[in-house]
């Protein structure tokens, strides 16, 4: 090998090299995890039961997700033709993007939303687009239908949104969807639980709505990487060609249909985050704190120029929580999720007391 060659090593494509790095904060394990959006309780214990029964045996086979993705599609009402299992929501909006952005595309992205949206697309060599939400963090609804352009291939809206816990109306959605018919639109129903509402019921009615579900908030089952997708037969047809075959692991599989079957456990979790978030919302208004009204399992609150000192004394005190200064628009901005109400009164008393010692006052931040 030559000299020069010995010192040449491969270079990225260009938008890979301009790509920002992620890296999402180190968790504790004694704390009380308030920064990710998961269950802060556990999943059902019928997967516990079903993941003891796995054998060795059995991990030496390539998992097969089609019987899974079947009972998911009846569980939705869908057919299996409209419903792929995926390694995450991620993935899901990896395939999608990957599968329909294009050079010369635009991806509509009202914001501040899920930050992975940019990144994938920013691998892709479409262009993201931002629709910046005003201050009362509400869907950017008018806006979003004016930048709607010939070039619009993919419109991503978190539906309950993160890190604002806003929504947009069924109307508003449908009327996006008709709109832009050139475009994919993908409602990600992260947060369906907490806020009751879907569009699941128009796949196939819409010829351009996807939508995705993760089992990693209300299911608790972040670990295992599982979320879904569903959409029109013509359109998953092309999600299925970039999407691996074996990206959702034999253990996924195995529990996601007692996590599925469960539906008492769920019920439980989501109606006790509901109580836990409004006696949360209610500590934090008596405060005099302001923050954003939530349709999910997390609240955002403004904490102002002490966000990071803020952070930081909530983690000595034991609670995690999300600093989302950097989103755009959420200079300031703190998000916490929702857990139990006991787990949400420890979480007040360490909020109070770091107000306290921050010397942060309500409506003087
Ligand atoms: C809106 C939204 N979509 C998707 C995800 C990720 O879901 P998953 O864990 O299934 O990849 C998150 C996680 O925080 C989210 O907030």
């Amino acid at each position: 090998m030559t000299e020069a060659a010995a010192a040449t090593i491969p270079t990225p494509r260009a938008r890979v090299q301009a790509m920002k790095e992620y890296h999402p904060p180190l968790g504790s394990r004694d704390a009380l995890r308030l920064d990710f959006n998961e269950n802060t309780v556990a999943c059902t214990p019928k997967v516990r039961e079903v993941l003891g029964r796995i054998s060795a045996g059995s991990l030496t086979r390539y998992p097969e997700r089609e019987p899974v993705e079947a009972i998911v599609a009846a569980h939705l009402g869908l057919a299996e033709a409209q419903v792929a299992l995926t390694n995450g929501v991620d993935e899901a909006i990896h395939v999608l993007f990957e599968a329909f952005l294009d050079t010369g595309d635009e991806l509509l992205l009202p914001v501040p939303t899920y930050t992975m949206y940019e990144i994938y697309a920013s691998a892709t060599e479409a262009r993201a687009v931002a629709v910046q939400a005003a201050d009362d963090l509400q869907f950017p609804f008018e806006r979003l239908l004016g930048a709607i352009t010939q070039r619009t291939k993919v419109i991503a809206i978190a539906n309950p949104n993160s890190p604002s816990g806003s929504s947009a109306t069924r109307a508003q959605l449908i009327e996006i969807a008709r709109r832009a018919p050139q475009a994919v639109l993908l409602v990600d129903e992260a947060y369906f639980h907490f806020h009751g509402e879907t569009l699941m019921d128009l796949i196939g009615v819409l010829p351009n709505l996807m939508v995705a579900r993760t089992f990693s908030k209300a299911y608790g089952l972040a670990g295992l990487r599982l979320g879904l997708l569903a959409g029109p037969v013509d359109l998953m047809r092309w999600v299925r060609r970039v999407l691996s075959p074996y990206s959702v692991n034999s253990l996924a599989l195995a529990c996601l249909p007692p996590a599925l079957e469960d539906t008492a456990y769920l019920d439980w979790y989501v109606s006790e985050v509901l109580a836990a978030r409004a006696e949360f919302e209610a500590a934090l208004d008596q405060a005099g704190m302001r923050r954003w009204p939530s349709r999910a399992n997390f609240v955002l609150v403004e904490i102002g120029r002490c966000h990071a000192e803020f952070a930081g004394l909530m983690r000595t005190a034991g609670v995690l929580v999300r600093d989302r200064s950097s989103d755009p628009g959420c200079d300031g901005r703190v998000r916490i999720t929702i857990g139990t109400r006991e787990q949400m009164q420890k979480a007040a008393v360490a909020l109070i007391e770091t107000l306290t010692a921050l010397k942060i006052k309500g409506h003087e931040q």
